[in-house]
Order: C-alpha cells, then structure tokens, then sequence
C-alpha cells in the first residue's frame, strides 16, 4: 500500500482528483469505479474544475459505483444515483449511457446483482475504483462480517452506519435498512485502488484497516491482498498510524529511489 498524507481536506482531494486525472489522462477509455459518501465531494468537484478549466476529458470513460439504497428511486435526493449526477456527472462530459450506478429498486435483485458483475466484465473491469471507509471498517457497503470473497450481493446495514448517515436524511428512521453492494471480491479484482479518508472520526479505523490483520470484521482489511492501493489521508485521519514517520519518509523519498 501506498500511504500519501496530506495536510488537510483539500489537499486531500486535490492529490486524489490528480491521480483520478493521470488514470484518464493516460487511458481515455478508462472504467472509473466511484464512490458516494461525504469524503469524494471534494474530488469531485476537483474533477469538474479540471474538466471545465483544463479540459479533462470524460467522452471515452466508463463509470460504475459501488453501491445504492435499497428502495431509493433514482430520483430520490438521498439515492446515490441522484447524488453521483449532483455532485459530478452533471458537470462533465461524461457519456450518460456510460454510466452505471447499481438500482435500488430492481425486481429481481439476485439476477439483477449478477448482471451488475456481468457489465463490470464487459466493459473490461475496472482500471481505478475510488473508496471511502464508514467508520466500522466497511468498503462499499461491505459490513462487519461480509465474506472477502463476495460478490455483488445485497447487505443489511448496520447500526453504526445507519446512524452515520441519518446526516443526509430527515429522519433516523427514513434511512433504508438495506443496500445493493459490489461485494469485497468484485472490488478485489479492479486492476488499482484509491481510498481516502478525512478528519479525526476516521483515525482509529484507519490504523486499524492498515496496520490491524485481515479480517472480515473489517472489510477494508482485505485491501491489504490488492497489489495496488493508494491511500490519501489527511493528518488528523492518518494521527494513530503506528508508522507515520515511515509512510511519510517512504513517500517524500519515492522519486529518488525512482532514479
Ligand atoms: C457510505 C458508503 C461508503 C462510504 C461511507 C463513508 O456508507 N456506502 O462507500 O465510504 O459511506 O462515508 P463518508 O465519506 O461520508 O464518511
């Protein structure tokens, strides 16, 4: 793993917006794996000054995300559907017909999760996928005890993730119960990995995915199987890293060793 630490938030989304840019720059047709959550607004909106500023180019890109709200309409304002096209299809060229994001409101969700899998393949699977971390660990939507072999599947949301995201409803209880989820194995098998995580709340959770051992009890631990990973933290979510210094050091002396 690859551990860049920023100095703050949007350093953070800058850094990761920037390796997002090289991927596409140097792959046009690149397939994009995105993620929802609080943490990528800011490399989003990175992205979308990139692409209006210094004409970053999505016409060739392929997205898929990683996960939706069972039972959110597209059109739901809480829908990750809704929130991907607020925050960044809306604002670049992306192809619309290039896009997916999982449905939360399929009839028939075992074959619909198969078919989910089936189109990741078609489209060559995935060059780059973006993550963010919630506070138990979970990837996606991969919770505490979800196998490191899965598939996407449908997962019942835990209590600590429910209540963390009861920020973005009106309501604790209108946040849904369930959600359609790439599984640990899909994400497994993208060809590179870009987690970020920000501020405090995320610092023991980090330390623990990074430094702690595998487990299915926390899912992002998994990551520690993938060849290439690159985490971006900010200094106060990289603070419990029993290797700080080492990350660092490694990282600031990357281009020397390179020569
Ligand atoms: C949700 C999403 C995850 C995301 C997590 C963290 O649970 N399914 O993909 O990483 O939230 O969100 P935030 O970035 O708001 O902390």
């Amino acid at each position: 793993m690859e551990i860049i630490i920023s100095k703050d938030y949007d350093e953070l989304s800058r850094t990761a917006a920037g390796i997002i840019r090289d991927q596409v720059t140097a792959k046009p047709n690149s397939v994009l794996g995105l993620a929802t959550g609080g943490t990528p607004i800011g490399t989003y909106k990175e992205l979308i000054r990139m692409h209006e500023k210094e004409g970053l180019d999505f016409s060739k890109v392929t997205t898929f995300n990683l996960d939706e709200y069972v039972g959110l309409e597209p059109t739901h304002e809480q829908s990750y559907h809704y929130f991907m096209h607020e925050n960044l299809f809306n604002h670049i060229n992306v192809n619309p017909e290039n896009i997916h994001v999982p449905s939360g409101v399929a009839s028939d969700f075992e074959s619909y999760c198969r078919s989910y899998e089936e189109e990741i393949k078609g489209a060559g699977g995935i060059d780059l996928q973006l993550l963010g971390i919630g506070s138990d660990g979970h990837i996606a939507f991969n919770e505490p005890g979800t196998s490191l072999a899965s598939r996407t599947h449908i997962e019942t949301l835990d209590e600590l993730t429910i209540k963390d995201n009861a920020r973005f409803f009106d309501k604790p209880k209108d946040v849904p119960r369930f959600a359609i989820t790439m599984g640990v194995g899909t994400i497994l098998d993208v060809k590179a990995i870009l987690l970020i995580a920000n501020g405090e709340k995320k610092a023991d959770v980090v330390a623990t995915f990074i430094e702690g051992p595998i487990t299915s009890q926390v899912t992002s631990s998994a990551l520690q199987l993938h060849p290439c990973v690159t985490v971006v933290l900010d200094e106060p979510a990289a603070s419990r890293l029993k290797r700080l210094d080492y990350y660092k050091w490694a990282y600031a002396n990357k281009p020397k060793l390179a020569k």
